[in-house]
Order: C-alpha cells, then structure tokens, then sequence
C-alpha cells in the first residue's frame, strides 16, 4: 500500500460565487499563514524569496540549504493556441531524495479567467484522477475526506491577474511524485495583438526546464513576438519559429543558465515567458471558421475612420489618492486628454465628498480645451472621502442632458471612464444602491469603464458596474504603474470603429449562438462570436455582421466552406480538434455567469445556475459552480479543487468589418443593425418632414410678404423697401412670450439704383422657455439662460429643449416649434458666392393655424385675426398684362394688382408660383400703420404699441 501522509487542498475563495469555508473550517495546517499571505493585500509585501522556501520545503523546516534533499526532476509547461484557444499542461516531476518524509507543494501561478480542466497527481506510482463535481458534492466529499485526514486544496490568490493553484503532498523517502495541471483560456486581442502569458516558478533549479507554446492559426501569423523574459537578467533564450501560419516557442534553459549565479543554487527563472502575436486579416467580414458541429467568427476590422466619442473621465481625488498615485493618474490623463480628437466631446469630473466638474457640459476636445483640461487636472489636491454614486450620475446627468439638447452627434458613443482607488465612503454607500441607480441613468447607451487602483478597491463591484453597462473593469495593485496602465486601459477603449454590431447567421442551421450583438467596436480588439452548426443541413456557412461606422452603415458577409480547416489541422499533431467547440463554451459560459451575478430573480439565477453546471460537468472544466474530485484508481482517496471566480471582463469583446453586399441580397434571417437608440436624425441623416402645409403667411426675397387669409382664400403680398440694418417685427405676441423679429441686409451693390434688401437674420423668442434661437445665412445659434449652442447650416441635426424643436435639414430648412402647435420654417437662399449683386437672405414661413394670442402683432402676426377684405372690380390695369382690383380692407379702400410670388418650400431653386394682389407702397392700408412702426430696436424685442 502506497502511504500517502496527508493531502491538503482548499479552495480560498471570498466571492459569493466560491466556496465558502469558515475560518473555524479550515484545516489546521501549516499553509494557512501562506494563504493570508496570498491575500492581495499583503502579497506584495512578500519578499520573492520566500516563495521559494514555500514551493518545496522540507517539513521539518528546512529551508533553502536543505532544499536538495528534494529533486525537482522536471518542469514542463505546455501551451498549444489553435485560433485563440489555448489549452496549457503544467507538469513537475519532484523526487524525495531525504531519509525524511517531505511535504511537497504544486503551487502555480494561472490566469485569471481559466477554466482548469483536469488535474492529476501520480504518487509512487499511483495515479490521482480529477472529475468535476458539482460544488455541493464536492464539498461534501472534501469533507468526509478532511474527516479521514486526506484533503488537499486549491489556494486561490486575488493577486494581479493571476490565480494560485496549490496542492501539497506528504511523500515519503525515495519516493517520487509528478503532477499535472490543465487550463484553458480564450485569447482576447487587445490594442492589436493576442497575449499568451506563462507564470514560470519552478522554485528551483530543475533538471529539466522546459516551455513550449505552439501558435496554430489558419489566418495566418502577422508576427509573433516574446518580450525580454525576466527583466533581461537570464541568460537562455527562447527561440521562435514561426511559418505563415503556425509558430513554436520554446525555452529550454540549461541547469547551468537556470542558476541565478555561477555556485547558487537558487534560480533565476521567477517570472513570465510574454508570447504576442496577431494573425492577418484579409477579409474585412473577419473570420468564420467551421469545424466540429461548431463555429467560431472573429472579427476585427482596421483601417476605418473613428467614430467621435462624448467622454467623460470621473476621477477619484478622495485623500487615499494623495502622494504618487494622483501624480500618475495626471501624468496618465494629460496624455490621454492629448491624443483625443477633435471631433471627441469631453468634459473631466473630479470627486471626494464633493463633486466637482471641470466643465458642466461636454466641450470639443480642441487644443485651447486641452490644456485648459489639463491645467485643471494638475491643480487638483486630493483630500476627503469617495461620493462614487454623485461623480457617476452627474457624469451620466451630463452625457444625457447634452444628448437631450441634441448636442451629441447621433453617430457617436458615449463613454465614462471611472478611476477610483476605493469604496464609497459618503453619500450613498450602499453598493446594490449605486449600481441600481447607475444603470437606471444610464439606460444602455452610455458605456461605462472602471478602473480600480489598489487595494482598498471593491473590484467585484466595479466589474459589476461595468459589466452591466456595456463596459469593462480593469485593476491595478501596484501605484508606480498607474500611470502606464491608465493610458493602456484607456487605448483600448480610444478608437471606437463601429457601433451597433449585428452577427447573423442563417437560423435553420445554426443554434445556441453566444453574444451576437455589440454597442461597440473599438480599434485593436476583436469580437469573437461561437454557435452550434448542423451541417446536415448546409453545405457552408453564411454569416453577415451590419454595423454602423463613422460614415455609413456596413453590411458585410463572409463564407465558410465546411472542409476549409479540417485539411489544415489535421496536418498538425499540436492542433486541437476541439477548439471550436471550447472556445463556444468558454463564452457561453462566461456570459452565464455574467448573467447570473446580474439575474434580477432568485429563480432566474437558480435557471441559470442549472445550465452552468450542466455545461461544466459535459466540458469538464471547473467554473465557479463545481469543484475538482480527485481519486485514486480504487476511488478511495480524495481531495478537491475548486475553481478560482471567473473574471468576466475577459469577455465582453467587440468588433470587424468586411466585404460590403448590396443590400438586395441580405437574406431574411439578417436583423439589420437596430436603429440608433438616439431618436433624433444624426449629421448627414435625412430628416423626415411632412409636406409643408399648401398656405401660410411668408416673406421671401427683398422682401415679399405674402399674407394668405384662409376665410377670404386670398393670397395678399406686399413689399417693404427699407434699408440694411433694420429690424422689423414679424410677429410680437408678448401675451404668449413669443416674437420674430427680420433683420435687414442690403444686397452687395444697387441694381437701377435701387439697393435692395433682404432678411439677413432671424430672431425667435420664446418667453416661456426662455429660449432665443438666431438665424443667420451662416449659423443658428440657440441660447438659454446662460447657455449657447451653435448649429451650421451644413448640418443635420435636431435640438429639444423643453417644448421647443429646432430641427436643421442641412442648407434647406431650419424648423422651429413649439410644441408641435406652433411652427416656423425658414428657408436658406444660397446664391453664388461671386454673385455682383446678390446675397445669401432668408425666407419665412408660419402657418396661419399658430395659435398665437388675439392681441399678437407684427407686420405678418396681426393677419393672424383675419381682416375682413373684399376684392372687386377686377380689370385690366395699366399694365396689361397685371390685372388690378379695388380692395376694401380696415377701412380703407386700395387699389392692388395681380401678380405672382414665389413659394420655395418646395422647389428652392425657381419656386412655384403662387397668385396673389400686390399691395402698393409697402402695404400702405393693408398693414396697421406705417411700415416704419414695425421697426424695432433689438433682436428680441417687442413691438411697442401706440
Ligand atoms: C485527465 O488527465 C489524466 C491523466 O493525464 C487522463 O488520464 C484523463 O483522461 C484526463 N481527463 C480528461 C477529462 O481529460
Ligand atoms: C440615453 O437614452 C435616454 C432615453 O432615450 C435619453 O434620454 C438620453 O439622453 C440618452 N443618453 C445618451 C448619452 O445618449
């Protein structure tokens, strides 16, 4: 019988998820002090060096000079990637050379995000295989195995993004002991490459040393790259050899370049082997590989203009941050603020107690704006507590209120990115609160990323915040790096490429497709979707991504043909005929845990605990939901392994971009891209006006006022001749608070002698909502109270604020209404600009149906009552070709003559004609008064009444 002392494996695990273990529970054994030290906390404090003496040491505490009682035989870590799916084996051979029994301990370090799917353990000849249990099940067995003194456990540590695996052994002299770890993982691209990361610890000198990771990609390798290993103080090298599509990595150390220096014993090899590569990508539909009853699409276009992004950076300036990590979270932001774009919006958010804004509204991210970001950022002393609920919804408060008032490009995203290094200490505190209020402001279109510096940081809730709202967290331990991780967090996030990305595939073939619709897709990620595919029924697969870039909508499609990569991979013995069917789990399963800490329901979650589990048990891999069993070939001995949590933000990926089709041939299963969730048309978007109404009071050209009276059903123009400069009322109602004024502008030089003039600018104001809006041939300017916005006539655009629309159709129309009662258009006329004489002049039009008050006024308002008019005598006049009439208006009785006026509502270049009885001499007798009674002082003022 093989004596195996004792077998100790636990699972410390502090998320809800995990497996919880009183304290009381834990075994009494000596590596509970290790495992605090573990925790992150105090893990940096701990001295490199004791790591060793913890791999292997001898139980009667021997340490380094004792340590070669204990042989460690061989030390091998193998990586195989098959398009982004990587399965690593880490295996060690240890002999007990000592005339002592020997603890050994496997401890290593793995991803976070990993799925362990197996482990085994051969002691003396005796194998230890794992099968993966539910959590449940495997606690208990862990403990009838406590009970008989035969555990082992699994430490997790919360360091960097690493997790402890540990298990210890008891051996006995002359005995030997080898064993195996396999994880898996899914590479994620970030800011354009693929990044492969081996912790290798051997604790100490090995005989043999040996990685491999193997690169297997059928799009072919665009580099492979390994960084300095070690800090450059390590004398072996790995060596690369890379084909077009397949790529070998390999570090064999000798005993002798292991050594630390020449006579040590210690190793020099503590740290990690940096695999990146990328692959090509030809086609811009990005990748669909089929094989296996699975499919997995990859996507990851380049070469696209950026879309422009509203940004918003809330940063934490509580007292913690005082010292070295406020000077590099500036240092950090003043790079940042620097590589933003023009067209980028930004405003910064400082908070401790207080909140603070270094703007209240969003600005273009101009030079001038820039540094004065900047200096603002510098100035700050951190000091006081963390109002985190406050910062974020005065963020979001800005991004909306800014998309309210139509001041956000409708095709760009919006994003807030927080930095904060710990819990909230004032106002609201409770973290459930927080994320509840978070995501009730945010309503899914605004994008939130948190970065969580340090310790004292909650980072579940943080993953939480950002998970829920279409972003990611990121954490960073150590304070001499934030700066550098700042910028790299933030570059992934820089460039967003498209929005509202659609896969679809043909939904008779295939099923049970991960994520397949994404806000976002920034530059230098990719997004990776996976599904079941039945080939039965389908020869090849179709897939088509619609998405909406900076200028246009895409639609590409992309085609795989079934037998494309089983010729490929069955030529290489490394490649994994699995992969397609792993990395479809690894996402569904992740997006289940994702879903599950985010279920509103106990019985939602319970639904979707059911299917974790399932699918953890049918892949065998150890998720948050099960443990590890590991059993002899008598099953008689015992331990456990549970998983470390999962860290989701691994998987919300974006991205790509491809072939264009022409949109005839989209089949019906393509759910185009949903349209923008931003009501309001974007720059460069039609928007959608009805026909203007047939009738309504206008003035155009130099200018024509034609009045239609709807009793009498005439149509009754005048002209005023007056000169540049002047303002004359259209419409004054100040019991309603509204008012148009014109102002007069001259054309560029006389024609006959007679210069004429022409509405040059516009004035709306509506009293109510305090809102003016001006209308010049160049710009519309809204302003309120304090605030001002500026539209160009060469956008497409809308604003709201409060009751009032002003809606632009680029160089046609500017709309105004009132709460869709009252309306105004006003018509650009652009002439050419080299024109001798004339100039650029607008056109108004209101529609007689505006509920304007019975005493309103102004040269078009006071129609607004309908005169009585009687026309009569029609005849010819002087001038043949014009008939005249008599007309019998307020009491006079005029002389007028038929002509015609243009209406250019619709045809802005020659008009249509509309009929109408010119009144002479400036509408003497028509209009109340004098035309020179219309005159006005300002812009937005009343007409004085007599
Ligand atoms: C786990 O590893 C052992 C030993 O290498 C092997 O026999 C077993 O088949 C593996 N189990 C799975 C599920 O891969
Ligand atoms: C998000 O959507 C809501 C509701 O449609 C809207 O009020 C808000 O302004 C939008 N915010 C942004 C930043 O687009």
């Amino acid at each position: 019988m093989k004596r195996l002392t004792c077998f100790l494996i636990l699972f410390f695990v502090s998320e809800a998820l995990g497996f919880e273990i009183p304290t009381n529970d834990l075994p009494e054994f000596a590596e509970y002090g290790d495992l605090v030290e573990l925790t992150p906390r105090k893990f940096q404090f701990v001295p490199e060096n004791r790591r060793y003496q913890r791999s292997v040491s001898g139980e009667s505490g021997e340490r380094l000079e004792d340590v070669d009682q204990v042989t460690l035989h061989s030390y091998k870590v193998r990586s195989t990637i098959t398009s982004r799916t990587a399965n690593t084996v880490i295996q060690t051979k240890v002999v007990n050379n000592s005339p002592q029994p020997q603890s050994v301990v496997f401890d290593v370090q793995i991803p976070k995000g990993a799925f362990i799917s197996n482990f085994s353990m051969t002691v003396d000849g005796t194998t230890f295989t794992s099968s993966v249990k539910e959590k449940s099940v495997g606690r208990a067995l862990y403990s009838q195995a406590r009970a008989k003194g035969k555990t082992a456990g699994l430490v997790r540590s919360r360091a960097l993004d690493m997790e402890d695996f540990k298990t210890e052994v008891n051996i006995l002299p002359g005995a030997k002991v080898q064993f195996e770890l396999h994880y898996q993982e899914v590479k994620w691209r970030k800011l354009g490459s693929y990044e492969h990361r081996l912790h290798l610890q051997p604790g100490r000198l090995a005989k043999h040393l040996e990685v491999d990771v193997w690169i297997i990609e059928p799009q072919g390798l665009r580099f492979v790259h390994v960084p300095d290993t070690f800090d450059g103080h390590f004398d072996g090298v790995p060596v690369i050899s890379k084909g077009p599509q397949k790529a070998h990595v390999s570090f064999k150390p000798t005993v002798a370049q292991q050594r630390k220096c020449s006579n040590c014993l210690e190793t020099a090899v503590d740290g990690e082997l940096v695999v990146l590569y990328d692959v090509n990508r030809e086609e811009k539909a990005g990748e669909l590989e089929v094989f296996n009853g699975y499919f997995v699409h990859f996507f990851a276009p380049d070469n696209m203009d950026p879309i422009p992004k509203n940004i918003l950076f809330v940063i934490d300036v509580s007292g913690s941050m005082w010292g070295i990590k406020m000077k590099q979270t500036v240092e950090a932001m003043k790079t940042i603020l620097d590589d933003l774009r023009t067209e980028d919006q930004f405003s910064v958010v400082d908070f401790n107690h207080n909140v603070r804004t270094w703007r209240n509204d969003l600005v273009s991210a101009t030079t001038t704006q820039v540094a004065d970001a900047k200096k603002y950022i510098e100035k700050i002393q951190p000091s006081g507590g963390t109002n985190i609920n406050e910062a974020l919804l005065r963020a979001i408060f800005i991004l909306n209120e800014a998309n309210n008032l139509g001041l956000l490009d409708p095709n760009s995203v919006s994003l807030i990115i927080l930095v904060s290094d710990g819990d909230p200490t004032v106002g609201e505190l409770k973290l459930s609160k927080i994320q509840k209020n978070v995501k009730q402001n945010i309503q899914d279109n605004i994008s939130l990323f948190s970065l969580g510096i340090g310790f004292d940081v909650d980072y579940d809730f943080l993953k939480r915040l950002s998970n829920e709202n279409r972003g990611i967290a990121h954490r960073i331990y150590g304070n001499q790096d934030t700066s550098s991780q700042l910028k790299k967090f933030y570059n992934q996030v820089s460039t967003p490429l498209l929005r509202n990305i659609q896969f679809n595939y043909p939904h008779t073939s295939v099923t049970d497709v991960t994520q397949n619709s994404f806000p976002n897709y920034f530059g230098g990620s990719e997004i990776v979707v996976a599904g079941k595919f039945h080939p039965e029924k389908l020869e090849q697969l179709q897939g088509i991504i619609t998405a909406t870039s900076a200028n246009t909508e895409l639609v590409l499609e992309t085609l795989a043909e079934m037998d494309d990569l089983e010729d490929f991979l069955s030529k290489d013995k490394h490649a994994d005929p699995d992969f397609t069917k792993k990395l479809w789990a690894y996402l569904t399963i992740n997006q289940l845990l994702a879903e599950r800490s985010l279920a509103p329901t106990a019985a939602a979650k319970r639904k979707i605990t059911k299917t974790i589990l399932q699918m953890s048990l049918d892949h065998h891999i150890v998720t948050p939901l099960t443990s590890m069993v590991i059993e002899n070939e008598a099953g008689d001995e015992r331990m456990l392994a549970d998983s470390p949590p999962q860290d989701h933000s691994c998987c919300s990926g974006a991205l790509y971009y491809g072939s264009k089709v022409a949109p005839g041939s989209i089949p019906s299963w393509v759910n185009p891209s949903p349209t923008p969730m931003i009501p309001l048309p974007v720059k460069g978007a039609q928007v959608l006006e009805s026909t203007p109404p047939p009738h309504v009071m206008r003035v155009e050209n130099d200018p024509h006022f034609i009045i239609y009276l709807p009793k009498s059903q005439e149509n009754i123009c005048f002209n005023i001749d007056s000169e540049p400069g002047k303002i004359l009322s259209l419409v004054s109602d100040p019991e309603s608070g509204i008012l148009v004024n014109g102002q007069l502008i001259g054309a560029k030089k006389p024609k006959n002698e007679k210069l004429s003039t022409y509405f040059g600018k516009l004035g709306f104001y509506f009293q109510s909502e305090d809102m003016k809006i001006e209308i010049s041939t160049e710009t519309i300017t809204l302003s309120w109270g304090s605030r001002a916005s500026t539209l160009s006539w060469a956008d497409t655009a809308r604003v709201i604020n409060q009751r009032v629309l002003v809606s632009v159709k680029k160089e046609k129309t500017v709309t105004v209404t009132l709460d869709k009662e009252m309306s105004f258009s006003v018509l650009l006329h652009r002439v050419w600009k080299k024109h001798p004489i004339n100039v650029d002049f607008l056109g108004i039009y209101i529609p007689p149906t505006n509920k304007f008050s019975p005493n309103v006024h102004g040269l078009i308002g006071q129609f607004m009552n309908e005169p009585k008019v009687h026309i009569f005598n029609e005849r010819l006049g002087k001038d043949l070709k014009k008939p005249e009439a008599s007309m019998e208006v307020k009491g006079h009785k005029l002389i007028v003559t038929r002509g015609l006026q243009k209406d250019y509502r619709t045809d802005i270049v020659f008009g249509t004609d509309v009929p109408c009885w010119f009144v002479h001499d400036s509408g003497k007798g028509f209009i109340d008064g004098h035309y020179k009674d219309y005159f006005v002082p300002q812009l937005y003022s009343f007409l004085k009444r007599a």
